[in-house]
């Protein structure tokens, strides 16, 4: 447990590492001081110095994420945040929304147009299908369940995210889980799916199973901007949503 803890503060580490020479290769800067900054004296401390603010500057942009003890930590944590190339065309950094208790998570792909304007997951047309699923289907709140993207900034035309953006959200996407605590997950449409499930076998062979998220029980399903465009669907998507309630009803559930 502590090992796989260890592999991936290290990962974290490695691909803020990435983000911070590309940042400086993007602004034109090709080589990082060395030698002189390396050798640091026994009186100083980190943060002083070359190595010191190198050293910060680094692993700074997630580790107060990572130490974050609520959403809201996490939130403040993100920021006004700049550490992809989606920022420059955001409105509003789109958390997620909901009960930081939720025994269910939806997570989908990343804020559309409507998300980007009122930083909120799931309020434009596919979102008001995702809500009735909720209510009308389910019989629950809004309220009741935790809603959040797996980027959390408006893909350029929505776009499919691509995977230097996906990674640097996902260190946030994995805090907001460990936070929230769901007993189920259920992802939503091809993207979510196979980027937490780490695969790239097609949505029509992997929803309406059971996964496994980090110990957590994931179902994928199909996308409501999806069900948008092939309401045929919407009786699989049914299907798949039963097995959920069966589920969050199991007493040991
Ligand atoms: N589609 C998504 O995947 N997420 C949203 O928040 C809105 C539309």
């Amino acid at each position: 447990m502590a090992l796989e803890g260890d592999r991936e503060e290290l990962r974290v580490m490695a691909a803020s590492l990435r983000r911070h020479v590309e940042f400086h290769g993007r602004a034109g800067i090709r080589l990082l001081p060395r030698g002189r900054g390396i050798e640091r004296k026994p009186e100083e401390t980190p943060g002083e110095g070359l190595l010191g603010g190198l050293e910060g500057n680094l692993f700074s942009d997630c580790a107060p994420a990572s130490q974050a003890k609520s959403l809201e930590e996490l939130r403040a944590a993100i920021g006004d945040c700049r550490r992809c190339k989606l920022w420059p065309g955001r409105t509003h950094v789109v958390f997620g929304v909901g009960n930081a208790k939720a025994k269910l998570m939806f997570i989908g792909e990343g804020p559309g147009r409507d998300e980007d304007l009122q930083g909120e997951p799931f309020v434009g047309r596919a979102g008001q299908l995702l809500t009735d699923i909720i209510t009308k289907g389910m019989g629950l709140k809004r309220e009741d369940v935790y809603i959040a993207n797996v980027v959390k900034c408006r893909p350029p035309e929505n776009r499919n995210p691509e995977p230097d953006e996906v990674e640097s959200c996902e260190p946030f996407l994995k805090k907001q889980i460990e936070l929230v605590q769901p007993q189920i997950i259920v992802a939503l449409g091809k993207f979510a799916v196979q980027s937490l499930l780490k695969s790239k076998v097609a949505i029509t062979r992997l929803r309406g199973i059971w996964h496994d998220y980090h110990g957590i029980k994931l179902m994928p399903t199909f996308h409501p901007a999806y069900l948008l465009r092939n309401p045929g669907d919407k009786k699989l998507v049914w299907e798949d949503i039963k097995k959920v309630l069966k589920e969050l009803k199991t007493p040991s559930a």
